[in-house]
């Protein structure tokens, strides 16, 4: 045999006993977001490389290292995305979307890709369900918005969770800020990783996402970025936490937490699950009101979130695992008379609704019977010889274990009853 080809490194399949768990989550944010005004967006995968490293920020993780770029037969250059929120501005700004609605409300659900180290709940291929609403600076969205997350993690069952939230402050408070920093990690640049000290000038607010145990050590220490907000960001940032206890949502302000792409400002916010272990940030979000006008829009604020859908799954109790949906009726059928209709019987009940299975294989009646039974259909059809002679088929109801004679010809319409 030959050797068989596996999966890329990073990637996973996601197998029909987990899909179904997949569509039922998906259905559920489509309903909540539904209920929150949200419209649905679908988007490529594919960009060109350029709206990356423009949206997220040149000096990002992300953009430096993690991202699959290449350039395709004719030359050009494109990247697998690595985030939705870039894609859905680039969409809403080439479509002018911004002429139907003041604020749009935008979802999105699929793969994103980067290039990380892969291990428990970090994959190379991973999905998000991703949410934008544009077009609104007003703090209580922002509340809004996370009032939907909550809502929609508690309803899939993710009771015990951490809101931490922060402000990023505006372009200008948050320039003033970048200069303290730069001015506190002077001292310590040397013992800084190679990445840190190379980024220092150009993006020093990465030093407080480094995962280098000295970096973190040192970054302890450094200015609080919630001192130096303006009055504007500082009020805005207070309208947001008074909003949020409006709903009675507990959170917590976690002043070190400035996230891993360069477009924020204001409010940011991720979802983290105690004792979930390193990988434990479930969702991740925030306002970004420099970011269509960076990407050749409008000056048009926005504000969104992805949820982890790998990481919400492995979260979710086992007993959701709920079994594939079992066929009404198994046909069990033997010679070569009663397989032809059972094979025409068994597809037009399909084409009317019902779900039905046959054995092709055409064994014997106990190996077809111990089928039955494994697939669990509440009736199984018996067509033999004699049956298909004398026009009546036995119906057994595998529950009660009783069984009736029915004439074939009066089959299709009992069986469609009894589906109803
Ligand atoms: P992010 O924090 O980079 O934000 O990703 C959001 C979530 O995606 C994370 O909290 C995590 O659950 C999941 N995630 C990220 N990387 C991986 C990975 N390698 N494997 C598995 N799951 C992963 C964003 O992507 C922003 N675009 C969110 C946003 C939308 N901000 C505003 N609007």
């Amino acid at each position: 045999m030959m050797e068989p080809i596996t999966v890329v490194k990073g990637f996973k399949d996601i197998l029909p006993e987990e899909s179904r768990n997949w569509q039922k989550i998906e259905q559920f944010a489509r309903k909540i977001f539904g209920d929150f005004g949200f419209l649905e967006i679908r988007l490529p995968i594919l960009e060109k490389t350029e709206l990356f490293t423009r949206g997220i920020g040149d000096t990002t993780d992300i953009v430096e290292k993690e991202m699959y770029t290449f350039s395709d037969r004719g030359g050009e250059r494109l990247t697998l995305r690595p985030e939705a929120t870039a894609s859905v501005l680039r969409a809403y700004i080439e479509h002018n979307l911004y002429n139907r609605n003041a604020v749009t409300r935008l979802f999105t659900i699929g793969p994103m890709f980067r290039r990380e180290r892969p291990q428990k709940g970090r994959y190379r291929q991973f999905h998000q369900i991703n949410v934008e609403v544009l077009g609104a600076d007003d703090p209580r969205i922002d509340a809004e918005v996370i009032l939907m997350l909550v809502h929609f993690l508690r309803g899939v069952g993710l009771g015990n969770l951490n809101l931490d939230i922060n402000s990023l402050g505006c372009s200008e408070c948050r320039a003033i800020f970048r200069e303290r920093v730069i001015a506190f990690l002077r001292d310590t640049e040397g013992d800084l990783c190679a990445d840190c000290r190379r980024r220092l000038h150009a993006n020093p607010l990465r030093v407080f996402d480094c995962k280098n145990e000295t970096c973190a050590r040192i970054i302890e220490d450094a200015p609080n970025i919630l001192d130096f907000i303006c009055n504007d960001c500082r009020n805005h940032f207070e309208r947001v936490q008074s909003s949020l206890e409006l709903f009675g949502l507990p959170y917590r302000i976690n002043h070190r937490m400035v996230r891993g792409l360069d477009y924020y400002t204001r409010t940011t916010f991720e979802v983290t699950i105690p004792d979930m272990g390193a990988q434990n940030a479930v969702v991740g979000g925030g306002r970004y009101d420099g970011l269509v006008r960076d990407l050749g829009g409008p000056d048009i604020p926005g504000i969104g979130f992805a949820v982890g859908f790998e990481r919400l799954m492995a979260l979710l109790p086992e007993e959701q695992n709920e079994p594939p949906a079992e066929p009404l009726l198994f046909v069990a059928a033997l010679g070569d008379k009663a397989q032809e209709y059972a094979f025409s019987l068994c597809n037009r009940l399909r084409l009317r609704g019902v779900q039905a299975e046959m054995d092709y294989t055409g064994k014997s009646l106990k190996s077809q019977m111990k089928k039955a039974n494994k697939l669990s259909s509440p009736y199984t059809l018996i067509l033999g010889e004699r049956e298909m002679e004398s026009g009546q088929g036995e119906l057994r109801d595998m529950r009660s274990s009783s069984q009736r004679s029915i004439p074939l010809d009066r089959l299709e319409d009992t069986l469609m009853e009894l589906g109803k």
